[in-house]
């Protein structure tokens, strides 16, 4: 069979009504993109049928190289043009300013779109443990919770995001995390995943500062607890993931390692480590809402008429569906931690 035509390096988003049968194009000939108007005839390829069982909004694939029909599973980044990139120096996006309207710790761009400096932010205080909240649903997410914690000298006090998926980046520091009773050594860049209910308590090494970036699905307070429970979930024993450079999954010139996902027993969110080199990718939307911590290097969050500085540290929150680029600019390019959430795999983005 040859090749289906690539109709285009993106996918579709498309309104699908309830009981309504689509067929998706495989042969990439159609007019009707992304459904079929029968140009397949004559060919070996045939449309692939698709009922909902409610409305919905999809991303059909455009590219018809998806391991997933007929929806897109980021097959695209990996094909000629998948990843397009964008002239920061085009006339066009000289004419965007860098925002220099702060609201405190966050610069904000479009839409509810935001990047939160943390070194502005006033951390709050308990026993050894400073805290401060940088993305939350009063900050306009729908989805997710996204705390900096950091802990020195004494255990932190016992806590618990209630009945909410959590799941943890090590951004600094070595130490100790005990889950609901159980105690797991972790280090910088390793993922951690707490199950609902279960209560957790930081620990730094002798002499450092563990920090983290915890984030709750969906959003949740902080409880304080008097003391720790007993509710480890042992049905889901593996709970730290750490950075392996064997994992990576290319995505044109990025790449990316999941963390904590549904192979350890998060569903609801999905955590990665990825790599930026220096270029702005072209603007897209995402379907998931997003965090991404910048762990390292400089550069630019671009969204439709607005742009703001991120480095080291930073946190940008991204709601579901807004146009953003995100550029790097040192020169060894941007390391980065996503969390998505409703959402399985950073490697689907579309354009209008
Ligand atoms: S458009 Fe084909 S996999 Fe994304």
């Amino acid at each position: 069979m040859s090749a289906p035509v690539v109709v285009r390096p993106k996918p579709y988003l498309v309104g699908v009504e309830a009981g309504r049968t689509y067929f998706w194009c495989t042969c990439g000939r159609s007019a009707r993109q992304p459904f079929c108007d029968g140009s397949h005839q004559g060919t070996a390829f045939s449309p692939v049928p698709y009922k909902p069982t409610h409305d919905d909004e999809l991303l059909f694939c455009g590219c018809k190289h998806t391991q997933n029909a007929p929806f897109c599973d980021g097959a695209h980044t990996n094909l000629p043009g998948g990843s397009p990139v964008d002239d920061p120096l085009s006339h066009e996006n000289r004419a965007i300013p860098v925002v220099t309207d702060r609201d405190g710790p966050r610069a904000r761009l479009n839409g509810r779109c935001y990047v939160f400096s943390s070194e502005l932010a006033e951390m709050e205080v308990r026993g050894s443990l400073r805290y401060c909240c940088m993305v939350s649903a009063e900050l306009g997410a729908h989805y997710q919770t996204q705390l900096l914690m950091e802990v020195s000298g004494a255990a932190s006090p016992v806590l618990s995001l209630g009945g909410s998926d959590v799941i943890l980046f090590i951004g600094a520091g070595t130490g100790s995390i005990t889950i609901s009773g159980r105690p797991f050594a972790v280090k910088a860049t390793d993922g951690v995943y707490i199950r609902p209910r279960e209560a957790i308590q930081l620990m730094a090494a002798p002499g450092e500062t563990l920090k983290a970036f915890v984030l709750a699905c969906p959003s949740g307070e902080i409880e304080w607890l008097e003391a720790m429970p007993r509710n480890f979930d042992a049905q889901f024993p593996t709970r730290i993931v750490p950075v392996d450079t064997d994992q990576r999954t290319a995505m044109g010139p990025r790449y990316f390692q999941m963390l904590v996902d549904t192979r350890i027993g998060s569903t609801v969110i999905t955590q990665f480590i990825g790599h930026i080199p220096p270029s702005k990718a072209a603007p897209h939307r995402h379907l998931y809402e997003e965090a991404i911590i910048v762990l390292a290097g400089e550069g630019y969050m671009w969204t439709e008429d607005k742009k703001a500085r991120i480095k080291a540290g930073d946190v940008i929150f991204l709601p579901r569906k807004q146009l953003h680029s995100l550029e790097a600019t040192s020169a060894a390019g941007i390391d980065v931690v996503g969390v998505i959430c409703p959402g399985d795999n950073p490697s689907i983005n579309y354009y209008d």
